[in-house]
C-alpha cells in the first residue's frame, strides 16, 4: 500500500510504494528532489524525518554525526517510507539552483528515428547520474571531437539514462561523427545541466510550444514532466518540420491527448515538404494565441525564425517572463 509523503517547507505530497527508495517516488511524482549520486555515498539528497517512520531499503556509505542521527537525518536515495510521512527535504525550485556537475557516461544505444535523427542513449553510471531540470540541455563531449549541448529529450526522473536527439547536417563534424563512426558502449563527459527552458511551476497560464524539427525534444521532456506534476494547464503543441517524416515521434505525441485533458498536437509541414512557410506559421500561431487569452510561450527555434517569434511577442505585449528560449543550430 502507498504511504503518503509530504515534504517541507515546500508543502508538496507525493505517494511512496514501501518498494521504492523516497528519491524514486519524490522524483516520479515530477518533484525535483535535490540528489547526486542516487547510491547512498555523496550526501546531497539529506533529509529530516519529522513525523513518522522510514526504513532503509539499500545499504550506504554515508556517515551522519550522532547528533544528525538524534536530528532524524537520513537519506531520501536509500530509504522507504514505513507509514504516512513528513519529511524536511530541499527541492531545486529553478534551473539556477541546480550545480553544474560532469559525468563520466557511455552511449547504451542509437536509434535512427527517421533517416536524418537520431536519437541516443547516454547511460551514467548508478554512482552518480546528472540531476537537471525538463527542459534543460547537457553538453556531449567525446574525444576529439568538438563538444555540442543537446536539449534531454527524457525526464528528470531518471538522471542515469538520458536521451538527446540529433539531426544529421552536413559540414557539422559533431554530426558526421555521431551518424558515421559513434558506436554503442562508446564513452563521453556529460556536462551541464544547461539552460532555463523549464516550466514555471507558479503559473497557470495556458501554454504554447512552438519546437522546430529536434527542438521537440526539450518540448517532449517539458510535457512529460507536466505529466508526472498532473499539470492541468491548457498546452497547445506545434511540431514544425522541414523534412520528410519529420515529425518522428508523431504517435508519442498523440498519446498525450489520452492523458491529457486539455492538450492539441499540431503537427505542420513546412517548405518544400509542405507549403508553409516558418515565419508564416509562428506570426499566425502567435498572433491568434495573443488574441485569445494571456498564454505562456516556450519556443525551440533556431536564431533567424526566434527573432521574428520575439518581434510578433513584443508587438502583442507579452512580458519577457512569460517567454522562454531555446536556441538551436541554424538549418
Ligand atoms: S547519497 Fe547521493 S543522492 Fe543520496
Amino acid at each position: 500500500m502507498a504511504h503518503k509523503v509530504t515534504v517541507q517547507p515546500s508543502g508538496h505530497i507525493f505517494e511512496a510504494e514501501p518498494s521504492e527508495t523516497l528519491l524514486q517516488a519524490g522524483l516520479r511524482a515530477g518533484l525535483n528532489l535535490r540528489h547526486s549520486c542516487a547510491s547512498g555515498s555523496c550526501g546531497e539528497c539529506r533529509a529530516r524525518l519529522l513525523d513518522g517512520e522510514i526504513a532503509p531499503l539499500s545499504h550506504f556509505d554515508y556517515r551522519f554525526s550522532e547528533l544528525e542521527k538524534r536530528q532524524r537525518w537520513f537519506l531520501t536515495c536509500c530509504c522507504h517510507a514505513a507509514g504516512d510521512i513528513r519529511i524536511e527535504a530541499p527541492e531545486s525550485g529553478s534551473a539556477a539552483e541546480i550545480p553544474e556537475q560532469q559525468v563520466r557516461a557511455r552511449v547504451s544505444r542509437m536509434e535512427l528515428l527517421q533517416e536524418q535523427v537520431m536519437q541516443l542513449t547516454v547511460r551514467a553510471p548508478r554512482s552518480g547520474g546528472l540531476q537537471f531540470l525538463a527542459g534543460q540541455g547537457a553538453m556531449l563531449q567525446f574525444e576529439g571531437i568538438r563538444p555540442q549541448t543537446l536539449p534531454i529529450a527524457s525526464c528528470p526522473c531518471d538522471s542515469i539514462q538520458l536521451r538527446f536527439h540529433l539531426r544529421r547536417r552536413a559540414g557539422d563534424p559533431f554530426s558526421e561523427f555521431v551518424f558515421e563512426r559513434l558506436r554503442k558502449g562508446q564513452e563521453l563527459l556529460l556536462q551541464g545541466p544547461y539552460g532555463d527552458f523549464t516550466l514555471d511551476e507558479e503559473s497557470t497560464r495556458p501554454l504554447v510550444l512552438i519546437a522546430w524539427e529536434t527542438g521537440f525534444a526539450a518540448v517532449s521532456s517539458l510535457i512529460d514532466h507536466a505529466i508526472q506534476k498532473d499539470v492541468n494547464r491548457s498546452i497547445d503543441l506545434y511540431w514544425l518540420s522541414a523534412i520528410p517524416h519529420g515529425h518522428y515521434l508523431s504517435n508519442y505525441c498523440r498519446a498525450w491527448r489520452d492523458v491529457l485533458d486539455d492538450f492539441r498536437y499540431h503537427s505542420i509541414d513546412l517548405e518544400p515538404v509542405g507549403e508553409e512557410r516558418m515565419d508564416d506559421v509562428i506570426e499566425r500561431v502567435v498572433r491568434v494565441h495573443s488574441l485569445l487569452a494571456d498564454h505562456d510561450y516556450y519556443l525551440a527555434l533556431p536564431g533567424a525564425a526566434l527573432d521574428w517569434a520575439r518581434t510578433l511577442l513584443d508587438e502583442a505585449d507579452v512580458p519577457d517572463a512569460q517567454i522562454r528560449i531555446n536556441l538551436l543550430p541554424h538549418p
